[in-house]
């Protein structure tokens, strides 16, 4: 069985995936909190404006993962509307 949960927010700013996750009490893997490391904090981008690919994404990413608009949620800012997915 699936079961999907949906939490919306606003930000006045550009802010971190994991940033607001955290703002919202939401758990995400954060081993290296945040600075870009482990590679644990992996969500999905179903939908919207978000910065580019950084280094370490590059690096943790595979080609076909970030195809399916998975991202790294410390690494990644939402600079629009924008949808996440979380994953297990
Ligand atoms: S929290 Fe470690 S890479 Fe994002």
């Amino acid at each position: 069985m699936k079961v999907k949960f949906i939490k919306k927010t606003k930000i006045k700013k550009e802010k971190s995936i994991l940033d607001v996750a955290l703002d919202l009490n939401l758990k995400i893997k954060a081993s290296c909190d945040g600075r870009g490391k482990c590679g644990k904090c992996m969500v999905r981008v179903a939908d919207g404006e978000v910065s580019e690919l950084s280094k370490a994404e590059k690096k943790f990413l595979s080609d076909e993962q970030i195809e399916k608009g998975y991202r790294l949620a410390c690494e990644t800012k939402i600079i629009g509307d924008a949808k996440i997915e979380l994953i297990d």
